[in-house]
């Protein structure tokens, strides 16, 4: 398969990348950290196409998706890890602007991108990472739950629409509880899982063609307690 991982130098994207490349796929990696891109490459120089691409700034990034498009000959699948989020207790704006601008703005001008390169092509997996952390608003990272609530809404009317186009196009939106990367911030985390088990988790259920998934799966049995609680329980914790 033809691959693009957009937030590939680390985490979740990293992992995913290391088990697809493995896997003799031909890969298209993306990140603002070149010199991480390019050690990723020389694990699997013949098969891995890197592009350095800030994805707040749209013309490098549809730059970066334009040389994959070119290279590989067509994505058949493209997972979007990029992603940011602050604690931010005491709602210091400047602190939310770059999880709107990376998460929203620039979340969305790849996600439409890769989009209308599935639409062209008549066929492709779009995968989102989004967050259990955009089912319930979050008191220390408003900026983080709400705009993974609109990845969340987003990725839901892209399958829609998907669906109404007749079905060419997989859109798949992966929920991860806490993952153990430089992302999980915070003290007194719980359940905060290996970034390996994630990943494995996730790449069954992009095989599967699931719609949305959980990982790791206990984390869909907190999810439902989550998004069912009361406002009134929900406050206290
Ligand atoms: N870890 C968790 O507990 C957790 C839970 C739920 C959801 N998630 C989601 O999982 C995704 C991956 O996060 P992670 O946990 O793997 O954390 P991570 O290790 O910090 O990875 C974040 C990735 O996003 C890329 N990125 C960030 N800003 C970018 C930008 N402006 N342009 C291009 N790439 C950018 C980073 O690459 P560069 O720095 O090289 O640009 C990096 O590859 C995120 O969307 C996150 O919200 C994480």
């Amino acid at each position: 398969m033809n691959i693009i991982v957009i937030g590939a130098t680390s985490g979740i994207g990293r992992t995913l990348f290391e088990k697809y490349a493995t896997d003799g796929n031909c890969m298209g990696i993306v990140g603002r950290r070149t010199p991480l891109l390019n050690e990723l490459c020389q694990e699997h120089p013949n098969t891995t196409v890197t592009a350095t691409a800030d994805i707040t700034k749209l013309d490098e990034t549809a730059q970066a998706i334009g040389t994959f498009h070119a290279r590989l000959k067509g994505i058949d699948l493209a997972i979007v890890c990029s992603g940011t989020g602050d604690l931010n207790p005491s709602l210091d704006y400047a602190l939310e602007l770059p999880t709107i601008d990376t998460n929203v703005k620039g979340w969305t001008f790849v996600i439409d991108t890769l989009y209308h390169i599935f639409e062209q092509q008549g066929y492709g997996h779009l995968v989102a990472i989004t967050s259990v952390g955009g089912l319930r608003g979050g008191s220390m990272a408003p900026a983080y739950s709400a705009t993974k609530a609109y990845q969340i809404n987003y990725m839901e009317a892209l399958r829609k629409k998907a669906f109404k186009s007749g079905g060419h196009i997989t859109v798949t939106d992966i929920r991860p509880g806490l993952v153990d990367t430089a992302m999980a911030k915070g003290d007194g985390l719980f359940w905060v899982m290996p970034v390996d088990k994630v990943a494995d988790q996730i790449i069954s259920a992009i095989r599967k063609k699931k719609t949305k998934a959980y990982v790791t799966k206990r984390w869909h049995f907190l999810a439902i307690i989550n998004k069912n609680l009361p406002f009134t329980l929900y406050r206290l914790l």
